[in-house]
């Protein structure tokens, strides 16, 4: 039963002029509700007792009144008058404030093991892009315009249906587009009905460890790795086994015989990363071969295989399967932008319902309309222009940071030319440690990262990785001069 109180003999200051009597006469029983002064439960004064203590006309305070009432601040109680309420809407609008609630008891949380797993992992935070960011596409070149213009005609003309929501696999055009350019740019080989849209490649591995993999369970790494990959298998428990990379890509003795037995291989044939190989033909159809004979799943990650300078094409190792042994993944975060999230993946036919039911119990889909717009990107041929010019504008970057560094860092640094991606490896002469080189880099605002962080244990070899493709020339050979300076004082 809510506390009542009499009613407060009021004493009201006198009308600011200029302002509305009901104005003035809300503002004032307000700031008194505010502060205080009228309590929780207090009864105010009838409104014929308020119109003749003050004279006012009735008009004005059933106006004023019905304001208080419309915003929470008093109640009627049928026959028996106007009251303060009991709970203030500034109470019910306004967040504790933060000291307040940091003097919340510490509950005692009993966290599932998987929480258990992440309680090290650094949440992701947007880092400023900065000469040499690796895994970057130039964002500043992105045709902005363009996909507002294909954004806003789509949105002019959505249908409710739409809105309303879509297949649990994805946008149907989209599926049947991706499908389309994955066959013919790819190499791929899939129907439409075999592609599922997800939020990025890393999605695709979560999903696909959730569905393939027990706690305990190996998976072969590529090592140096893709950290991402690793911290997607460590979050489900998986036990990274760590098989080495040569010049042909993932060294598939090397892993038969350090771990015979494994449920899942993550490998990213196109364009190693962060190395930059690509997994020879001999190699892939070795590969495929034992996962054949094993029984063992594969999964591609083929994050950036869209940039290729030089070399032929190597179709997809999902191209090469005739055993359906691989799950091919690819995203659309470093052709476009990754904030877009906005990935694929191509199942092997008999295990596209357990995907569509993943995908359903969870997000059930990634943003339809999103989706929708960028079908439309593709289906208008703007993703393969933008392509076209990315290409050429990375080849373009990269050849000066090449140059740059011959002439500026020749007793320093070796870059290796690339044939695809978005960064390179840098080799340190006299010695230098890369740890330490990367260390004062950073201290000038460069980015550039030793191939140590990407590896499990010690690498055999260890170098600098490079990206070329985020910013643009002049930032570039700004940035090699820093580095310069920066090495220097080394
Ligand atoms: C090898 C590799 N795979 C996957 C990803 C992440 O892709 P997405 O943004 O689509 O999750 C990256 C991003 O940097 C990557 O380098």
């Amino acid at each position: 039963m809510p506390r009542e109180r009499s009613t407060l003999p009021l004493s009201l200051p006198a009308p600011s002029p200029g302002v509305a009597l009901y104005r003035w006469l809300y503002d004032t029983l307000r700031r008194s509700i505010l502060d205080g002064r009228l309590e929780p439960g207090t009864r105010l004064p009838a409104t014929r007792e308020l119109a003749s203590a003050y004279g006012l006309s009735r008009t004005t305070i059933v106006e004023a009144f019905d304001r208080l009432k419309a915003e929470g601040y008093v109640e009627s109680r049928h026959g028996s008058g106007t009251y303060v309420t009991q709970v203030l809407p500034e109470h019910l609008l306004q967040a504790r404030p933060a000291r307040e609630q940091e003097k919340l008891p510490h509950r005692r949380i009993s966290w599932s093991s998987y929480a258990a797993r992440l309680e090290h992992y650094q949440p992701k935070s947007a880092r400023p892009i900065r000469p040499f960011r690796a895994n970057l596409a130039a964002l500043d070149q992105f045709p902005s315009r363009l996909w507002a213009q294909v954004a806003a005609r789509r949105l002019r003309r959505v249908p409710p249906q739409l809105l309303a929501g879509g297949e649990a696999l994805g946008y149907p055009p989209l599926r049947e587009a991706v499908s389309h350019y994955l066959n013919a740019a790819r190499g791929v080989k899939c129907a439409p009905q075999q592609v599922l849209i997800v939020s990025g490649a890393l999605e695709a591995l979560d999903r696909t460890s959730r569905l393939v993999l027990n706690p305990g369970d190996p998976v072969w790494m590529e090592e140096p790795g893709y950290p991402g990959a690793a911290a997607v298998l460590r979050s489900q428990a998986a036990r990274i086994c760590p098989v080495p990379v040569d010049e042909e890509g993932l060294v598939l003795e090397r892993g038969v015989a350090r771990c015979p037995h494994t449920s899942l291989v993550y490998v990213t044939p196109a364009h190693q990363f962060p190395m930059g190989v690509t997994m020879s033909l001999r190699r892939r159809l070795a590969l495929l071969e034992w996962a054949r004979k094993s029984g063992t799943l594969v999964f591609e990650d083929d994050y950036d295989s869209e940039y290729r300078y030089s070399g032929r094409p190597v179709p997809a190792l999902q191209g090469l399967d005739r055993a359906g042994v691989v799950i091919f993944a690819g995203s659309f975060s470093a052709v476009l932008f990754p904030a877009l999230r906005l990935g694929y993946m191509v199942v092997p036919p008999g295990m596209i319902d357990r995907f569509a039911a993943a995908q359903s119990v969870s997000t059930h889909q990634p943003p339809l309309l999103d989706q929708a717009i960028l079908c439309d990107f593709i289906d208008e041929g703007h993703f393969a222009r933008h392509v076209r010019r990315m290409r050429e504008l990375y080849a373009e970057r990269l050849n000066v940071l090449l140059e740059c560094t011959r002439e500026k860092l020749a007793d320093a640094l070796t870059i290796s030319g690339v044939e695809a991606g978005l960064q390179t490896l840098g080799w340190l002469r006299r010695g230098l440690s890369p740890q330490r080189a990367a260390a004062a880099a950073a201290e000038q605002g460069i980015e550039i990262r030793p191939i140590s962080r990407y590896a499990w244990g010690k690498p055999k070899t260890d170098g600098l990785v490079l990206g070329f493709a985020a910013v643009s020339p002049r930032e570039i050979r700004l940035g090699v001069d820093e580095l310069a300076r920066a090495w220097k004082a080394l």
